[in-house]
Formats: structure tokens, C-alpha cells, sequence
């Protein structure tokens, strides 16, 4: 595996591997089993297979943990190393930003749910993306459905930039207890970890119940309250894929979608149906 530090370094790379595929998978570090399942299905479907690891600044409100934000390069890289990654980049803030530099606006629905919460965040993650698929010019690029509001808005912004890059949507990968994995969860104490497990437990009821013909939105939203009722729940919602909120699941066309607080830790969680 080579590692790589600079835009020449990886424009060299690109323009060297035109004729093959590459598989890209970006991701800000902490490396978990959920981007080690997208690492191992880029190496499956692509002749040359890239990781990004950026903690990127522009996605982080003034007050986020950005500096707090678990770095781990060392661990990182014999992980990228173990899953066969030919290139590992790993740009400094300096080389992937100017100081003044024009962000490209993320469009109006994603100033719903995660985006109202976090204003401007999906600014900084599609600004990010775009840079780094110009950088790498993927054949198919891998996120995972956990961020589906990162996800759907990520689909978008290829299609209208007319950008030749497959989207790999990759399901979410979950403890064995239910919770799902996020570079987040290391700053659960033990009693939040425990609590937590009430997010995949209610939307578990919500899909059961869905199961036994239960569409209602509503419906869905109170099983869900009663059995986090315990928790600070931010949000419950139930959207269709283009992030619309919904009356009433549509079969293979719905999320729901569930955000809590732990202390200053906010964890995210969604079933697709
Ligand atoms: O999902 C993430 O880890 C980040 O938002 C991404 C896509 C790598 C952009 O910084």
C-alpha cells in the first residue's frame, strides 16, 4: 500500500490507473468494522481500490468536535494495509483548502433533519467529495447507509453534475447487540452505550409493526417514542428517499430515521423499507 500525501502524488496515481476501475471510499478516520465492509467491497468490484482519510474542518459547526474527533492514523493504516488498499491518502487541511475559498451550497433538502440540526454541514461534505472525486475520478464510490441524508445528497449532487461516478449505497453494520457502528460511539460511558440500544430496539418495533401492515407514519413515530421514551431523542422521521417527509411508508421507498443525545454525543440510526 502506498500512502499518499499530496494532489500531485494522487494525480499521478489517477492518470497512471485511467484503463482500470477504482474503487474509492472516503471517510474521516477511526476506521470501524462499517468502513472496513466498504473497504472489502471496493477491493471486490474494482482493479485498484483508494481510501481518503480527512478529518474534513468545513463539515464541523463552530462548537462541534472537530478537535476532538478520534484520530487514530497509525491503527488506520495497518487497517487499510490488512484490507488490501493499494493508495491511502492523507491530505493535511493546507493541501486540501486555500484560506478563502467560495463553498458550494448544498441544495434546499438538506436543510432538513441533519441539516437543520447542523446548518451548513452538507456544505462542507459535498465541497469535500467533489474535491476528492476530481481528485480521484472513482469508477464507484462507497458510503454507507447510516449517513442516508449524507448518502442521498451525495447521489444528487453526481447526477446533476453529470459526474461519471456509481454510487455504492452499503448497509449499515451493527454491533451484535444492535448498536450501529459509528467512530462516535467511543464517547459513550458505559451507562450511554447501554441506553443506546434503545435506538435499533424502537426501530426494530417501527419495521415489525410495518411487518403487520402498520404504514402510518404516525403510528410508527408513537411505538418508537414509548420505547425510547428513556431517551433524548432529537428527531424520529419517517422520509421517502428523496429525504421528503412521508404520511405513510411506501414499500422500498421509505426511511426512518432516528437521531438521540448522550450527553454532548449525538448518534444517528436509520432502517431503510
Ligand atoms: O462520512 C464521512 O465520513 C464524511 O462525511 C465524508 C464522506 C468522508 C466526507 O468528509
Amino acid at each position: 500500500m502506498k500512502i499518499l500525501k499530496t494532489i500531485e502524488e494522487l494525480q499521478e496515481v489517477t492518470s497512471s490507473n485511467k484503463t482500470k476501475t477504482t474503487g474509492f471510499v472516503p471517510t474521516m478516520g477511526a476506521l470501524h468494522d462499517g468502513h472496513i465492509s466498504l473497504i472489502k467491497q471496493a477491493r471486490n468490484e474494482n482493479e485498484v481500490v483508494v481510501v481518503s482519510i480527512f478529518v474534513n474542518p468545513t463539515q464541523f459547526l463552530p462548537g462541534e468536535d472537530l478537535d476532538a474527533y478520534p484520530r487514530r492514523d497509525e491503527a488506520d493504516k495497518k487497517i487499510c494495509e490488512m484490507c488490501k488498499v493499494d493508495y491511502l491518502f492523507m491530505p493535511d487541511i493546507s493541501t486540501m483548502y486555500t484560506e478563502e475559498e467560495v463553498l458550494i451550497k448544498a441544495p434546499n433538502n438538506s436543510y432538513v433533519l441533519e441539516g437543520k440540526t447542523r446548518p451548513g454541514h452538507f456544505d462542507g461534505v459535498l465541497q469535500v467529495v467533489l474535491k476528492l472525486f476530481n481528485l480521484v475520478q472513482p469508477t464507484r464510490a462507497y458510503f454507507g447507509k447510516k449517513d442516508a441524508q449524507q448518502l442521498t445528497l451525495i447521489q444528487q449532487m453526481v447526477k446533476n453534475l453529470f459526474l461519471p461516478i456509481e454510487i455504492v449505497p452499503c448497509e449499515i453494520v451493527r454491533e451484535k447487540d444492535g448498536l450501529a457502528l459509528s467512530s462516535r460511539n467511543v464517547y459513550l460511558d458505559e451507562t450511554q452505550r447501554k441506553d443506546a440500544l434503545l435506538i435499533s430496539k424502537a426501530l426494530y418495533s417501527a419495521a415489525s409493526l410495518v411487518g403487520k401492515s402498520e404504514l402510518k407514519a404516525s403510528a410508527l413515530k408513537e411505538k418508537m417514542q414509548e420505547v425510547m421514551q428513556t431517551l433524548d431523542v432529537e428527531y424520529i422521521a419517517v422520509v421517502d428517499r428523496n429525504f421528503n417527509e412521508i404520511e405513510k411508508i411506501e414499500l422500498k421507498n421509505s426511511i426512518i430515521l432516528v437521531v438521540a443525545r448522550f450527553g454532548n454525543t449525538r448518534l444517528l440510526d436509520n432502517i431503510w423499507l
